[in-house]
């Protein structure tokens, strides 16, 4: 099916049990119907993504939410109506009758209400709709349909909605726990929480690593990586690229320091955001694909400050979807 196709056969497609990626203001999401155990199966099955990850179920207005959960705290009501549509998602306690494999056998489900219209429109057609990010697992998040294209060909019925606005994954608390927790740093950030209802929630340690028991499944794995391999600039690196005479398949990401490697030279590709933390969430995932594209081997990054995440709003998740592709912070599991 062509993307020009109306939204209304997409919505067909959903009904009937198929998978369709589209478009989201964070990243693509791979939708399936929520009440369809096949499907979701499916969405396991497309992803190569492991069983005990549950899924964010996608909804288009507030009254969904009882279809899903019938403990809505005084807090959560208050986040609904502040942030929604948006990038944050909510974990409540389910209700009995939620598909197992949409909660990967938990007893709690994550909802969010996306902020794009053609998100919205298709769930208003087809109905809740569950939907990961439409990467292959352990795949960079898709932000342009290019993305999916080039981790599934073309097989898969397609929106393109150009590229997505925020470039990385919504914020995901915890609100079925006392004090709500961050499972998942995101665009809205702890302090706009706790401007909104009143408590500073605590981010979960997304350091979590094998042997624990991350409350959120999807911490343990390892994610957002390119094939090449991604470190944090640390000074030996940047003595060791100084001192080698052929830089060629590395990339620099600066966003506040000047090129440690004088002169800029050597083969050495450089991408700079200069401070503007929106653009690097818009553009992270895409520069790691066009990494593999380019045939990069080594990707070093700037360490993000405290004193950068203090001052600037997406940089907490930035810096756990970077401290992610590193790899260090997670097993090795291939996914
Ligand atoms: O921005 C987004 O959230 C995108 C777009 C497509 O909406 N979706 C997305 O989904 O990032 P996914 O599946 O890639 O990540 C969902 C995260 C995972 O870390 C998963 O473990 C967590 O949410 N999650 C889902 N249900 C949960 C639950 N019941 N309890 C705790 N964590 C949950
Ligand atoms: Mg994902």
């Amino acid at each position: 099916m062509s993307s020009q196709a109306p939204i209304e056969s997409y919505a067909e497609l959903l009904k009937q049990g198929n998978l369709v990626v589209f478009p989201t203001e964070t990243v693509y999401g791979l939708g399936a119907s929520a009440w369809n155990p096949k499907a979701v199966q499916q969405i396991f099955k497309t992803k190569g993504r492991p069983g005990d990850n549950p899924l964010i179920v996608h909804i288009s207005s507030i009254d969904m939410v009882k279809q899903f959960t019938d403990q809505v705290s005084g807090r959560a009501r208050t986040l609904m109506h502040k942030f929604w549509p948006g990038p944050l998602t909510l974990v409540f306690p389910k209700k009995a009758g939620v598909l197992d494999a949409v909660t990967a056998g938990l007893n709690t489900v994550a909802l969010r209400m996306p902020d794009h219209p053609i998100a919205l429109q298709l769930i208003e057609l087809a109905g809740p709709l569950v939907a990961p990010s439409a990467n292959k697992s352990g795949r960079p998040s898709p932000t342009r349909a290019d993305h999916i294209r080039s981790d599934y060909g073309s097989s898969l019925p397609l929106i393109d909605g150009g590229e997505c606005d925020l470039g990385l994954e919504s914020t995901v608390i915890d609100m079925s726990v006392n004090p709500p927790v961050i499972l998942r740093p995101g665009y809205i950030t702890a302090k706009q929480i706790e401007a909104a209802c009143g408590f500073l929630p605590e981010i979960a340690n997304y350091e979590a690593s094998e042997g624990t028991a991350p409350k959120s499944p999807g911490m343990k794995y390892t994610h957002y990586a390119p094939k090449a391999k991604v470190g944090w600039l640390t000074p030996e690196y940047s003595s060791m690229l100084n001192s080698s005479n052929d830089n060629s398949g590395t990339l620099l990401i600066l966003h506040h320091m000047s090129n440690p490697v004088s002169p800029p030279h050597k083969g050495l590709k450089v991408t700079h955001f200069k401070g503007d933390y929106k653009r690097m969430a818009h553009e992270l995932y895409d520069a790691f694909r066009r990494a593999d594209f380019d045939k990069i081997t080594h990707i070093y990054i700037e360490p993000i400050t405290a004193e950068v995440i203090r001052d600037n709003q997406p940089a907490e998740a930035l810096l756990n979807r970077i401290s992610k592709a590193t790899g260090r912070s997670a097993p090795s599991v291939e996914l």
